[in-house]
């Protein structure tokens, strides 16, 4: 893509966790195995409370348990739809450890991603970034791009 050309992008205002859980809900009837969701944000920006909600809507299961991925890195699901794993990548060392914790292995399903800026050159070129912006109170700012013809069926 020239430097020129804007991607398409999505802004959509949350207005509680209730609006994040729903568009997650919403990402999770759209996804598919072989796809990345990159989720962009501030500590405390809700991508966990995203990726918490995407998992519970793709198990089928609102009381699955999610654990945060802070000090693990990577927890592993199996869905209905096949695996999924989500990754929290704010203390990976670099490239090579993300190889070691099964990265590769990880891209044939579903991946979630948190602090996705450490990806480096492994970024997945056609992954579905999210980028929370957090506003007054429980208001969050959501940016999605990527995704092509996907990206308009996750408005409300
Ligand atoms: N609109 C909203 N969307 C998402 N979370 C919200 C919203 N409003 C309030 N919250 C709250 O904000 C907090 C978000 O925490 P969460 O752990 O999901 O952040 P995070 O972006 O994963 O942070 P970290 O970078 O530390 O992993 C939760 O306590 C959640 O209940
Ligand atoms: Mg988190």
């Amino acid at each position: 893509m020239p430097d020129d050309v804007v991607p398409p992008s999505l802004m959509l205002s949350l207005p509680s966790l209730e609006a994040t859980e729903a568009l997650a809900a919403r990402a999770a009837a759209l996804a598919r195995p072989g796809d990345a969701l990159l989720l962009e944000g501030p500590l405390g920006a809700g991508k966990s409370a995203f990726a918490r909600a995407f998992l519970r809507a793709a198990a089928g299961d609102p009381a699955l348990e999610v654990p945060s991925p802070s000090f693990t890195l990577v927890q592993a699901y199996e869905l209905p739809g096949g695996t999924a794993h989500h990754f929290d990548l704010y203390r990976l060392s670099g490239p090579d450890e993300l190889v070691e914790l099964g990265w590769d292995e990880a891209r044939d399903g579903i991946v979630i991603v948190e602090w996705p800026q450490r990806l480096e050159h492994l970024t997945p070129p056609d992954a579905l970034c999210l980028r929370l912006e957090p506003g007054e109170g429980d208001l969050r700012q959501a940016t999605l791009t990527g995704w092509g013809d996907r990206l308009a069926r996750l408005r409300p």
